[in-house]
């Protein structure tokens, strides 16, 4: 006698199994589309069906693009995914990141990007009061004083990358690719004033591998930071499937991870100063944190935090300089008049290089400091969201009341592109950065709400005045001794063209691929020793 057959069989369980997920998906797009508390908010229908447009467009590196439509075409304000609004107005901007008590946090999606095993790094860090902490415990490595004492080092790798892109002879030298030049000068810098290490990235072969990990390893993580289950996929990121899948990028930042850890365990850190590169006493910032605690509480740092805030400072640091540093050479270089006016200056307040230094004469040169603001504009380091989530209780952005659990955000690049703050947004124009008969004060003014290469607020760069005198050093001390233009046998690299995608068609845009940073390529320059 056979079984006797089973009152549901296989195909049933499979049937209704596809039934209840199809039914379950069904209620979901109801309640998202129809119900949900930002149900009232314009923007696509699939992005309120789903977080999937977001990750894609994070994939690609298009999400800057996508939110500058989406804002031209829906407004100034758009629901970007199921529970994402993304803001387009400097009011939002100073809402959400500008007061310290502003009712929002980092999110979960910063966790992604810290791999060193049970910290978080004062960039990833989510919880407002430990933030707090670990920013006074930083803040001796950023101050005045370490600034001014790491200045000699600054000045030595930097004019060490104007010797090697030095052209023989009094004609046009070898074009170099920026993208790649100032990659291994921002990691140099870094390495130097985070370790005291000298890797000579620019000169060498060696070290440029981990150089090109930087911004290579950021943008993997940045879209598998968006994956549903990121939650589970961050302990396997250290893993070999990880280096795998994420290839060789990933492995090359791993090795990165393994030197930030063995500079942190096998150096002794001595406060005093030591002599450096350049024989001048100084103290590299690992040192100033390592044996620092914080004032207020006397919390102090156990050695994973130093080692994930170790790889955040070389990460943070060098890889913005070194985007914004191309997209500014990228600028000058696409507009002579720009370029002659900034050089002419540069020319004319400093007799030699030994003068070129932080002080009166490098803050009188207006016009490089205007060329500056213009590249961060254009080009701003994190062009798409800093997303932040709303904490209980709630928060009202421009006169919407949102609630609990809500990320919101206001994306640079696109904010930095409307007409309002910037006008005729689309031209490299220092000019609107000085006061003038064109320019007045109040428009200036204006147009700084809603200014933020470096956010705002108690999340802001901690580096922000390192960089500005990282640019200001480099871009003066090339612009003093070399003329410079663009390779004419390659003058496309890095701008964008006819046959890129929407978005992507201005030749004299330097194009970004966002990545909490940004991929770039290019421009092809070349340099001549400068004969007046
Ligand atoms: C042009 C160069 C730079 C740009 C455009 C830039 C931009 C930014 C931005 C937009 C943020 C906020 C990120 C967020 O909220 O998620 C940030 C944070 C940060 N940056 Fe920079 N940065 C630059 C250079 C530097 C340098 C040279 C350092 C030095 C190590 C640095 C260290 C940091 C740190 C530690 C944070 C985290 C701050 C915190 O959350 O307390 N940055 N940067």
């Amino acid at each position: 006698m056979g079984f006797l057959s089973p009152l549901v069989s296989v195909s049933d369980i499979a049937l209704i199994g596809v039934s209840g997920v199809l039914i379950y998906a069904l209620l979901l797009s109801i309640y998202r589309v129809f119900l949900h508390p930002l149900a009232k908010y314009p923007g696509p229908l699939r992005y309120k069906l789903s977080g999937w447009p977001l990750l894609w467009q994070a994939y690609k590196g298009n999400r800057h693009i996508w939110h500058l439509q989406d804002h031209e075409r829906y407004g100034p304000v758009v629901r970007i995914a199921p529970n994402t609004l993304s803001f387009n107005t400097e009011s939002a901007l100073s809402t959400i990141y500008g007061p310290r008590g502003a009712n929002v946090k980092k999110g979960e999606w910063y966790k992604t990007f810290d791999i060193a095993a049970g910290a978080y790094s004062s960039f990833t860090e989510t919880d407002r009061a430990k933030h707090a902490i670990k920013r006074r415990w930083m803040s001796p490595a950023f101050s005045a004083e370490s600034i001014k004492a790491n200045e000699s080092l600054l000045t030595m790798i930097i004019e060490r990358f104007c010797e090697t892109i030095k052209p023989m002879g009094d004609t046009w030298g070898p074009k170099w690719n920026m993208t790649e030049m100032t990659t291994y000068l921002g990691f140099d810098i870094m390495g130097a004033l985070v370790f005291g290490a000298d890797f000579q990235s620019v000169q060498e072969e060696e070290s440029r591998h981990l150089a090109n990990s930087v911004i290579a390893a950021t943008a993997f993580l940045y879209w598998v930071s968006y994956l549903p289950l990121a939650i589970i996929v961050r302990p396997l990121l250290r893993t070999k499937l990880f280096e795998v899948i994420g290839g060789k990028g990933i492995v090359d930042n791993n090795r990165l991870i393994d030197y930030a850890q063995d500079q942190v365990h096998s150096r002794k850190y001595k406060t005093e100063s030591k002599e450096d590169l350049t024989d001048q006493p100084r103290i590299d910032f690992l040192s100033r944190i390592a044996n620092a605690n914080d004032r207020k509480s006397g919390w102090s740092p156990t050695s994973a935090d130093l080692d994930t805030e170790a790889l955040n400072m070389i990460n943070a640091g060098a890889d913005p300089y070194s985007g914004v540093l191309a997209g500014a050479i990228f600028y000058l270089v696409h507009n002579e008049y720009a370029l002659q006016k900034a050089t002419r200056e540069v020319r004319s307040t400093f007799s030699t290089t030994a003068e070129i230094s932080n002080g009166p004469k490098l803050s009188s040169c207006e016009y490089l400091y205007a060329c500056i603001e213009e590249a961060l504009r254009r080009t701003a380091g994190v062009p798409s969201h800093l997303p932040r989530v709303v904490l209980p209780g709630g928060i009202n952005v421009d006169g919407n009341q949102l609630p609990e659990g809500t990320v919101v955000g206001v994306p640079a690049y696109a904010l930095h592109h409307t007409p309002e703050y910037f006008p005729d947004p689309w031209a490299f124009r220092p000019e609107r950065w000085i006061e003038s008969d064109d320019v007045s004060a109040e428009s200036i003014a204006f147009s700084r709400k809603a200014f933020t290469p470096f956010s705002i607020g108690t999340r802001q760069c901690s580096g922000r005045n390192l960089a500005y005198l990282q640019l200001k050093l480099t871009l003066a001390h090339v612009l003093f001794r070399y003329d410079m233009r663009l390779a004419p046998d390659q003058k496309g690299l890095g701008g964008g063209g006819p046959d890129m995608e929407e978005g992507r068609q201005r030749k004299d845009e330097f194009q970004m691929w966002d990545a909490l940073g940004f991929v770039r390529d290019g421009p092809m320059v070349e340099f001549k020793t400068r004969t007046q």
